[in-house]
C-alpha cells in the first residue's frame, strides 16, 4: 500500500517505534503505531543541488525523505550503511543527542518535528525526517465540499487542479497528487492532509487573488518552479509544509502583494529562496503587509533562507511592511554571488519601502557561504526598473550565528533620499561573543566592526543594545 517512489532507503535504514496513540487515526501507509515493536518507515529519495561556480549548472546530489505522524514520543533507530565517524542532528537548538553504537544511531524524539540526520558531515546524502501528529480532523471522503485523495497515485487532466471557493482538497497519508493546485479567485478553500506532492509539473500551490486559503500539513516534492506561490492574496495560512527543490528558481514560498499572512512550524530546502516576500510582479499588484513566518526550520542551497524587497511597482510605489520573523533556525546558505548573499537579506528595488520588519530569536547555525545579514536599497538592473525607496525601522532580536563561513555583512542606503534608517540590533550575538553600543572597544571603532558589518554613509540611526 505504500506509495513511495524511487530508491529508498539511500545511505540510511530507519526503524521506529512509536507509543500508542490515543485516537484510531494514523491510518498512515508509510508507518503504524503499533505500541509494542519496531517499524520500518519509507524513505524517499530526494534530488538536491549544488551550483557548479564554473558552469552555472547543477551538480544533482540525492538525499533522503522520511515522514510519518505519532502522539507523544519515538524512538528512532538508524542503521548507517558505512561507518559513523560524526553524527549532527539539526537544528542544534533542539539538541537532540543521539547514541552512536558501531553503524547504528539511536536517539528520541519527545515530539514531532523536523529534522535533518546528517552522517560523517555529508550535507547531501542526509536524512529529513519529518513528523506531525495525526489528523484527528481527517475527512474519510469524498463529499460536496471535500476531494479526498487516498493512499496511492493521482494525477488531474492537464496537471492542474482548480480548488474553487469553499472546497478541501485533502491528501490522506500515503497519498501522491503529481498534479499542480491552483486556488484562483476562489475563498475560505484548503489543501491539507498528510500526504505528498510529488514532481506538479509547474510547481506546487498556486494561490491567486485568493483570500482565505489553508495549505497544512504536506509535503511536496518538486524539482523546479516555487514550492508555493501566493499572488495578490488576502488572509492565507501555510502551516506545516515541507517543501524540497532541486532547480534553478526553485523557490520556497513566494508572497506577492499580499496581506494577512501566516506562514508556521515549515521546514524547506530549496534550490533558490526558501522563503521571498515582495510587492508587484507580473499580473500581481500591490503593497504586501503583515507576513508572520515562525517556527520553521530553512535551508537554502541556493540565494537566502529570506529575502525581502525586490520586485515592486517604479510608477505606483508600494510599501512592504508589518514583517514578523520569528523563532528560525537557519540550517545552510550557499551563494557564491555576492549580490544574493544574506541568511536574511531586505533588498528594496523598484521603489519599494520595507518598514516596520522586526526579526526575534533568529538562529543561524554555520552555513557554507555568504552573509548572515544584508540590507541594501537597491538598483538591481537585472530585476528593477528603479531603486527601492528605503528601508525603516528594523528590529533585530536574539539573532545567533555561530561560524566562520559568513562574509562582510553589508547595510547600505542608496542615497541620502533613499536611505536605510532606524535598524536595532538587541542581542546580537556572533560566536559566543555579544556585540553593542557600549561594549568594551576602542572608542574611534564602529561597534558593527566587531559583527563584521559594513555600514554606508546612507545608514541613519543604527544601534546596538542589550535587553
Ligand atoms: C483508520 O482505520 C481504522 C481501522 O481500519 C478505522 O476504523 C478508522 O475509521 C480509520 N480512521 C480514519 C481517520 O480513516
Ligand atoms: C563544473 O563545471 C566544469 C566546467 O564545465 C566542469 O569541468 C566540472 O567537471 C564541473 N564539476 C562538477 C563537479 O560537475
Ligand atoms: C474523490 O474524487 C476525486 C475526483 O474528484 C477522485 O480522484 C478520488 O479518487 C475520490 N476519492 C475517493 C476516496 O473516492
Ligand atoms: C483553472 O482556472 C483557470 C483560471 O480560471 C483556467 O484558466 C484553467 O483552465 C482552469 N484549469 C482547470 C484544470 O480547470
Ligand atoms: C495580521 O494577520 C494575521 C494572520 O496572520 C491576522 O490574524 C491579524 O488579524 C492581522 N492583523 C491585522 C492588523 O490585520
Ligand atoms: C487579480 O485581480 C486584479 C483586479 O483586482 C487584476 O488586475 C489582476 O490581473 C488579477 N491577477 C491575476 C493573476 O489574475
Ligand atoms: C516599528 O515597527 C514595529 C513592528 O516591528 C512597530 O510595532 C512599531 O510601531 C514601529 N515603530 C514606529 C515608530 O513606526
Ligand atoms: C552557538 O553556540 C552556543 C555555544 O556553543 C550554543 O549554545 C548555541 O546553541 C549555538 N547556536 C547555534 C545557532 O548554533
Ligand atoms: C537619528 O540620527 C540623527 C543623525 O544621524 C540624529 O540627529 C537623530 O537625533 C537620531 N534620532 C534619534 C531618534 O535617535
Amino acid at each position: 500500500m505504500a506509495a513511495h517512489l524511487g530508491i529508498l532507503y539511500r545511505g540510511v535504514v530507519l526503524l521506529i517505534w512509536a507509543a500508542a496513540c490515543a485516537a484510531q487515526s494514523l491510518n498512515s501507509s508509510l508507518f503504524r503505531s503499533s505500541g509494542t515493536s519496531w517499524k520500518s518507515l519509507d524513505l524517499w529519495e530526494v534530488p538536491l543541488s549544488e551550483v557548479n561556480t564554473s558552469s552555472g549548472k547543477s551538480i544533482v546530489h540525492y538525499g533522503s525523505v522520511g515522514y510519518f505522524d505519532f502522539c507523544d514520543q519515538v524512538e528512532v533507530a538508524l542503521t548507517y550503511t558505512g561507518s559513523v565517524e560524526s553524527v549532527s542532528i539539526r537544528p542544534l537548538s533542539y539538541d537532540i543527542k543521539p547514541t552512536v553504537s558501531g553503524s547504528e544511531i539511536t536517539f528520541t524524539l519527545s515530539k514531532p518535528r523536523n529534522i535533518v540526520i546528517e552522517v560523517n558531515g555529508d550535507i547531501w546524502d542526509v536524512l529529513h525526517l519529518l513528523s506531525n501528529t495525526p489528523d484527528l480532523e481527517a475527512p474519510t471522503g469524498n463529499s460536496s465540499s471535500v476531494i479526498y485523495l487516498g493512499p496511492g497515485s493521482h494525477s488531474f487532466p492537464g496537471g492542474s487542479i482548480n480548488i474553487t471557493s469553499g472546497q478541501t482538497l485533502y491528501l490522506a497519508a500515503g497519498a501522491v497528487l503529481r498534479s499542480t493546485v491552483h486556488f484562483y479567485e476562489a475563498h475560505d478553500a484548503a489543501i491539507r492532509g498528510r500526504g505528498f506532492m510529488y514532481q506538479p509539473p509547474t510547481g506546487g500551490i498556486l494561490a491567486e487573488n485568493s483570500s482565505n486559503i489553508l495549505i497544512d500539513g504536506i509535503t511536496i516534492l518538486t524539482p523546479g518552479g516555487y514550492v508555493v506561490t501566493l499572488g495578490q492574496s488576502k488572509d492565507t495560512t501555510i502551516r506545516n509544509l515541507h517543501g524540497f527543490s532541486s532547480k534553478g528558481n526553485g523557490d520556497g514560498i513566494d508572497v506577492f502583494s499580499s496581506e494577512n499572512v501566516l506562514i508556521e512550524g515549515i521546514f524547506m530546502r530549496n534550490s533558490d529562496d526558501n522563503i521571498a516576500i515582495y510587492a508587484h510582479r507580473w499580473n500581481y499588484w500591490g503593497s504586501t503587509r503583515n507576513v508572520t513566518v515562525q517556527d520553521s526550520s530553512l535551508w537554502a542551497d541556493l540565494a537566502h533562507p529570506i529575502n525581502i524587497g525586490t520586485h515592486g511597482n517604479s510608477i505606483d510605489p508600494e510599501v512592504i511592511e508589518h514583517l514578523t520573523i520569528r523563532n528560525i533556525d537557519v540550517l545552510d546558505h550557499r551563494e557564491p554571488q555576492t549580490l544574493y548573499q544574506g541568511t536574511i537579506a531586505l533588498n528594496p528595488g523598484d521603489d519599494n519601502l520595507v518598514q516596520h520588519v522586526l526579526v526575534d530569536d533568529f538562529r543561524v547555525e554555520d552555513f557554507r557561504q555568504g552573509q548572515l545579514i544584508n540590507m541594501r536599497v537597491m538598483y538591481n538592473e537585472k530585476y528593477n526598473t528603479s531603486p527601492g525607496r528605503g528601508i525603516h525601522n528594523v528590529t533585530i532580536r536574539n539573532l545567533v550565528y555561530n561560524g566562520s563561513h559568513s562574509n562582510m555583512n553589508v547595510l547600505v542606503g542608496y542615497n541620502e533620499e533613499r536611505p536605510i534608517t532606524f535598524v536595532k540590533f538587541i542581542n546580537l550575538k556572533v560566536n559566543g561573543k555579544l556585540v553593542y553600543d557600549t561594549m568594551p572597544k576602542p572608542t574611534w571603532y564602529m561597534t558593527s566592526d566587531f559583527v563584521p558589518m559594513y555600514a554606508n554613509e546612507h545608514v541613519k540611526n543604527l544601534t546596538f543594545v542589550l535587553e
